[in-house]
């Protein structure tokens, strides 16, 4: 791999295969190198081992090991975080974030403690990462992101202890009821129980409701069966033990349900609204339902003001609400993109700073440099054109947007 200009030349056994744009990661002049030993399912193979690894600078440059990064960022007054401190009731504005740019990128670094007053870890509480065999966790990644929000005061709204999705092998391997409720409970016990009293929020319960149609009239009540192991060994009651045992582990936190496609009318709202009033009948312990607000294709920009009708449903159940994953890609031949991506971030937030039982706006990411609308798969990639910042990391105009609903408020 050669980088020239602002392009990579990659060339394999001397064939050149491709290039591909560099969107600056050399621009700080250091070098970042990752490697992974994956010894799959087996434990007695063994992998690969890396005995050796050399770094030349060329001649009279000098060649320096990078330590962690110091994690405290500066403050401005002129940040997103600035403007929701003035709202007169608690209320975060917030991001997805990574490890890998946070410790390798400055520039994402700077803005992320300075911009946002709450963070979600995109993918490093996930059980895929933190319990990658039975019984063995892996907290380094997930306490990285916990060190980051402390040192710079911002929050962590834990993401997520039980999905269908991102999880280890192991997890789904087992098919005894009882066992998988074990699992379940182990799993919650030790993760919510390491994190007590470092994170502020927990998405207990990741994505429940079903994509299949036939969820909604066969008796399963909306909720998301075959493809989740959870729903197959337990029924609905998994929900429950769920929130009860994240509750027992850290009874500080505020538990969260997270679901996308539900702010907008229709049956897999109705399902949602049911199931949130069921809980609520049985005493479990539930604080309040995040909108995830991904707009992945322009059928999913819906009016605020129906968005606005479920926060205040959730209100009378005494539920809050969050914005919790919001992105906006552009589609490619749409002409004023940009604006429309900022009307749908600034009419969100706008809904969520005026009801009072809703807590927080977050995106999924904040800069297109990182953003997960990227495509890597496709060749030339795609970056990602869903977020505040451009893959510069400069200000779009839904920042500025943003910016303006908090002045406004
Ligand atoms: O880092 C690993 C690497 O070690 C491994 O070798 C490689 C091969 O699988 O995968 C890398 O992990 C990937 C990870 O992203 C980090 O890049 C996973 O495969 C990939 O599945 C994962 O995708 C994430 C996805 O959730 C599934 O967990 C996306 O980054 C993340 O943005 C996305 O986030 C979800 C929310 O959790 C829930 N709501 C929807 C949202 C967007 O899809």
């Amino acid at each position: 791999m050669s980088s020239i200009g602002d392009t990579f030349r990659v060339k394999a056994d001397g064939r050149r295969l491709g290039t591909v744009q560099d969107p600056g990661v050399f621009a700080e002049g250091a070098v970042w190198f990752g490697l992974e030993a994956d010894a799959g399912e087996d434990e007695r193979r063994e992998g690969w081992r890396l005995t050796q690894l050399t770094a030349r600078a060329e001649s009279g440059d000098s060649l320096r090991v990078i330590k962690a990064p110091q994690l405290r960022q500066e403050q401005s007054d002129d940040s997103l975080r600035a403007r929701a401190a003035d709202v007169g009731r608690p209320f975060d504005i917030g991001a997805a974030l990574a490890e890998n740019p946070l410790l390798t990128d400055s520039r994402y670094r700077a803005l992320a403690g300075s911009q946002f007053s709450m963070l979600t870890p995109e993918n490093a509480f996930k059980p895929q990462f933190l319990h990658p065999r039975r019984g063995v966790y892996d907290f380094r990644d997930a306490d990285l992101l916990v060190r980051f929000a402390r040192a710079n005061d911002m929050k962590v709204h834990a993401h997520t202890l039980v999905w269908h999705e991102a999880l280890p092998t192991w997890m789904r391997e087992n098919d005894d009821p009882e066992e998988v409720r074990r699992t379940m409970l182990r799993h919650i016990a030790t993760v919510a129980g390491h994190f007590k009293g470092k994170v502020a929020e927990w998405d207990v319960v990741n994505e429940p409701m079903s994509d299949d149609e036939k969820s909604y009239t066969n008796g399963d009540r909306g909720l998301r069966s075959e493809q989740s192991p959870w729903f197959e060994a337990m029924g609905e009651e998994y929900i429950d033990e769920a929130f009860r045992a994240a509750h027992r582990a850290d009874p500080k936190a505020r538990l969260f349900l997270n679901e996308y496609g539900v702010e907008e009318e229709g049956e897999r709202w109705d399902a949602l609204y049911d199931l949130v009033e069921r809980l609520k009948e049985r005493g479990v312990p539930i604080d309040g339902v995040g909108f995830q607000n991904h707009e992945y294709a322009p059928g999913d920009r819906i009016d605020p003001e129906t968005f606005r009708s479920h926060v205040r449903d959730l209100a009378e159940l005494g539920i809050q609400a969050r914005v919790s994953e919001m992105d906006v890609p552009i589609g490619e031949d749409e002409e004023d993109g940009q604006q429309t991506q900022a009307d749908e971030m600034a009419g969100k937030l706008r809904v969520c700073l005026e009801e009072p039982n809703c807590t927080s706006f977050s995106t999924w990411g904040f800069t297109d440099r990182y953003g997960s609308t990227a495509d890597t798969k496709i060749y030339p990639p795609r970056t990602a054109d869903s977020l505040p910042w451009d893959a510069a990391l400069r200000p779009k105009l839904a920042y500025e947007r943003l910016l303006e609903a908090f002045d406004e408020a």
